[in-house]
């Protein structure tokens, strides 16, 4: 028996339906361009949420996780809307609003996605309950369908306005291989990521800096591109190129302008870094890595001193690209070091934290990892 199966059983008097898990993900490139229907290319990483699910016939839904074993959180299944009570439950409950779901259960999830490292433990959360609801009731959903479900849980049940970028690798992640998306009509692709054998790691910098105004800041760059859309004529900065932008300048605030430019760049960034993949030019991804982030700090301003330190440092340290990855204002950022660099980057960074007085960085590594998976337990007897 699983050991959230065995944790399950302790709390709630009986064993679960079905165990279910999602991984959360880092992005390689296209960063704050999903909610303008631009094309992104992240991967699954290793660490995940588990979640163990049973129905319950008394209409409430029951909620706890490993990280707090002793306190079970309990609502009515008509009181799951918008705006009921709950703290991190929200994105369990947001996705049972979402869904449709009408049944009480309960419901024990466990995780090792670092939260607030900017690595979507939100939406491994969200993912890992979703597939699990998905078996367990027979929704007959498709990865699209959940991807939809699951953004809109964190819409309008959250209220944080993000895009559709994590919930969809977490749910469609392939092993080997990053996620070419297509944010428009959620087609995929899939990019063979094959750092290992070209000698390369690819480091995860935690850097431990969570920022204020973080939704505030989120909100207020995407509405600079819907904005700057609907004044070009546009249904969004995927419809534009770099050349259609610089005709449009005078019609732009400056803002609007500048953050215009990140997205449509941005865009092209994606897809020359797969063509780049494609015949193995590691050093030409690296460029537009680099690219991207001074993008991000200077045309879109979502980095932050934590961030352009640790990549600054990394590429000193020889990194072959570096960027800040997520929403920004602090969270985590990626280095692209040949292996034996490696060390040599994570002592200097941590040493450059350290003189700037910022917290300690943590360090992880992941290769592209399996998306969200479900198992019945009505299947392994
Ligand atoms: C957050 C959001 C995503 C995406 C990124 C920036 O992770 O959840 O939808 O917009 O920021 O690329």
């Amino acid at each position: 028996m699983s050991s959230i199966s065995h944790e399950f059983q302790t709390l709630f008097g009986h064993l679960p339906e079905v165990t279910s898990e999602a991984p959360g993900r880092v992005n390689l490139i296209g960063e704050h361009i999903d909610y303008s229907e631009g094309f992104v290319l992240p991967f699954a990483i290793a660490n995940r949420t588990h979640a163990a699910i049973s129905r319950s016939a008394d209409g409430l839904v029951r909620i706890s996780s490993h990280q707090r074993r002793n306190s079970i959180f309990s609502i009515s299944i008509t009181d799951v809307k918008p705006g009921s009570k709950g703290d991190w439950e929200k994105y369990v409950l947001g996705v049972i609003w979402s869904l449709g779901i009408t049944e009480g259960l309960n419901i024990l999830v466990d995780g090792n996605v670092p939260a607030g490292a900017g690595l979507s433990s939100s939406a491994a959360l969200e993912c890992a309950v979703a597939v699990g609801l998905n078996a367990l009731l027979g929704l007959g959903l498709s990865d699209k369908e959940l991807a939809r479900a699951t953004q809109r849980a964190e819409n309008d049940y959250v209220g944080m306005p993000c895009g559709i970028m994590d919930q969809s690798v977490s749910l469609m992640g392939k092993v080997g291989s990053a996620l070419l998306l297509d944010c428009r009509d959620l087609s995929t692709e899939s990019i063979p990521f094959n750092v290992a054998d070209a000698g390369l790691e690819l480091l995860i910098i935690d850097t431990q800096a969570h920022h204020a105004l973080v939704d505030g800041g989120y909100a207020e760059r995407r509405s600079a591109c819907e904005s700057a859309a609907a004044k070009l004529g546009v249904k969004s900065m995927r419809d534009l190129t770099l050349e259609d932008l610089m005709v449009g300048k005078d019609k732009l605030s400056a803002i609007e302008f500048i953050r215009a430019r990140h997205a449509v760049s941005e865009i092209s960034r994606v897809l020359a870094t797969v063509q780049a993949l494609k015949s193995g030019d590691f050093t030409q991804v690296g460029a537009l890595i680099n690219q991207s982030h001074n993008s991000l700090r200077d045309d879109y301003a979502v980095s932050c001193p934590e961030l352009d330190l640790a990549v600054e440092v990394a590429r000193s340290a020889g990194a072959l690209g570096a960027r800040m990855v997520g929403g920004g204002f602090g969270g985590s950022a990626i280095a692209l070091l040949r292996v034996e660099d490696v060390e040599m980057a994570r002592t200097a960074i941590t040493d450059a934290f350290s003189k700037e007085g910022f917290k300690k960085p943590r360090f992880f590594t992941s290769l592209p990892s399996a998306g969200a998976s479900a198992l019945l337990s009505s299947k392994l007897q």
